[in-house]
């Protein structure tokens, strides 16, 4: 094709190709003026074709009209800021997170807030700026819906999700200043991070005493017959538990040992008479950062997650809208789970990631590399937000498994900038190539940096 004006046909108002002008980039969006059906949006998906998105809507409240006849070759014009704007509008698309390029052009990226009500995967290599990524959708979240969120925070990245940095909007800064945001952590200043093991299932009370029920046969249970949570008790964790099995016979006594052994006393994450995370987050509080940097022992940042994953679903009839974001996803839902808590785990959040839906319960995962999160996780997620990945085995692996995701637009991302990202699925009106905005609040964790000379002794 040359540099002559650019020209699209339709065989089937579904699809379209260029037949004169330039190539496109997998991406951009071209209005065609069309003799027969009207003004008609069109979004390459690879240099010389792609889909048809449906007609310009003429007022700006209309919705998008998808049914489009077939035409014979029309000029087409990269669509203009304008044209964006509207098919955003009519689409739903409400939650501005930065800028959307298209062709030479762009206009805001607005996401759909309506289409979190699916699971959610975001991946990048290290430094591509997810997590700074996943603060910017956060935080319009909070601002934009009603949305309650509790967020599994591994390195303390939005610890100071409340904090409005000092240039944000003034009103986007109050909003979020007078919203109820609790940030639970192991040390202070935050509030603690605690679980309660008396309020936990049978079988997750187990998976914390590494029971199995058929290779520790006896004991299980011995632990299903003595051990009968009081609900709301709060001696019902686990220093209760074995002062009443020490008072016991010799099985008894095996099984306190058992939880002595296992070092489960010195745990600093039981609640006792402090609330724990998962009843926080039932109590009606707007967004939930559990910091789970700082356990002495990394099965109590397991054990925590556990707990809140399990009430969440014994809650779920409820039907309380809730977005459980889980950042470096393959620590807690890892594609090969080890132990029995993360096992444990790993099944519930495979279960939400099915099931979820349907009682509002949705996930939001961020990861390096897709290999790393359990499959039939993924396979579940039909929101994809790809950013910087160098690796070929992994982009081919993502556009493998987000088919929705234009392949073109996908093998573009080893060419990202930092804070670039690909976005598909039901949470935008088209697949959009996007440059993220920037954070409202103040960052957590940050990269470390080289010191400088003076500074090394
Ligand atoms: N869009 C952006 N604008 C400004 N700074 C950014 C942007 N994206 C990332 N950064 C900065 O780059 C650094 C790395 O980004 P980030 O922590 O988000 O990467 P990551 O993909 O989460 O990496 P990892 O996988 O190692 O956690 C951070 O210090 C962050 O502040
Ligand atoms: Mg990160």
């Amino acid at each position: 094709m040359t540099g002559q004006p650019r020209s699209a046909v339709s065989a089937d108002g579904r699809t379209f190709e260029l037949v004169s002008g330039r190539a496109t980039a997998a991406g951009d969006v071209l209005v065609v003026a069309t003799a027969g059906a009207g003004s008609v949006l069109v979004q390459a998906t690879e240099p010389t074709g792609g889909v048809v998105l449906g007609l310009v809507p003429e007022q700006a409240g209309s919705r998008l009209v998808t049914e489009v006849e077939p035409f014979d070759e029309s000029p087409a014009l990269d669509a203009t800021e304008d044209d964006l704007a509207v098919l955003q509008r009519v689409t739903g698309a409400d939650l501005p997170i930065g800028a959307w390029a298209s062709g030479n052009g762009g206009a805001a990226a607005l996401l759909r807030s309506s289409g979190f009500n699916r699971h959610t995967f975001l991946c990048g290599q290290s430094g591509s700026g997810k997590t700074y990524a996943l603060g910017v959708v956060l935080e319009q979240i909070l601002l934009g819906t009603g949305l309650r969120m509790a967020i599994l925070d591994p390195n303390a990245d939005f610890v100071r999700l409340r904090e409005p940095l000092p240039g944000a909007d003034p009103a986007a800064a109050a909003a979020i200043a007078a919203a109820d945001i609790r940030v639970l952590g192991s040390v202070p200043p935050e509030e603690p991070l605690r679980m309660r093991f008396a309020t936990m299932p049978r079988q997750a009370q187990a998976a914390v005493l590494q029971l199995d029920p058929l290779a520790d046969r006896d004991e299980y249970n011995l632990f299903l017959h003595t051990f009968v949570p009081e609900p709301g008790s709060q001696s019902g964790d686990v220093d209760g538990l074995v002062t009443g099995l020490l008072r016991g016979g010799e099985d008894e006594r095996a099984l306190a040992q058992r939880i002595e052994n296992l070092g489960l006393p010195e745990w600093d994450v039981w609640a006792m008479e402090l609330p724990s995370a998962s009843e926080i987050v039932s109590s009606g509080a707007r967004v939930t950062v559990l910091d789970l940097a700082g356990f002495h022992d990394p099965r109590e940042s397991s054990a925590v997650c556990l707990d809140l994953v399990e009430s969440l679903w014994a809650e779920r009839h409820q039907r309380t809208p809730t977005l459980i974001v889980i950042d470096e996803a393959h620590n807690l839902c890892p594609a090969e789970p080890s132990g029995s808590i993360q096992e444990r785990l790993v099944e519930r959040l495979v279960q939400i990631a099915a099931e979820g839906r349907k009682y509002g319960l949705w996930l939001l995962l961020s990861t390096q590399r897709p290999s790393k999160v359990h499959p039939q996780v993924l396979s579940q997620c039909d929101n994809l937000m790809l950013m910087r990945m160098n690796s070929p085995a992994d982009v081919a692996e993502v556009a493998g498994i987000f088919g929705f995701a234009p392949p073109a637009m996908v093998a573009a991302a080893p060419y990202f900038r930092q804070g670039e990202a690909v976005m598909a699925g039901r949470f935008v009106p088209c697949p959009m190539r996007v440059r993220m905005g920037t954070r409202l609040t103040v960052e957590g964790g940050s990269d470390v940096a080289v010191p400088g000379a003076g500074a090394v002794s």
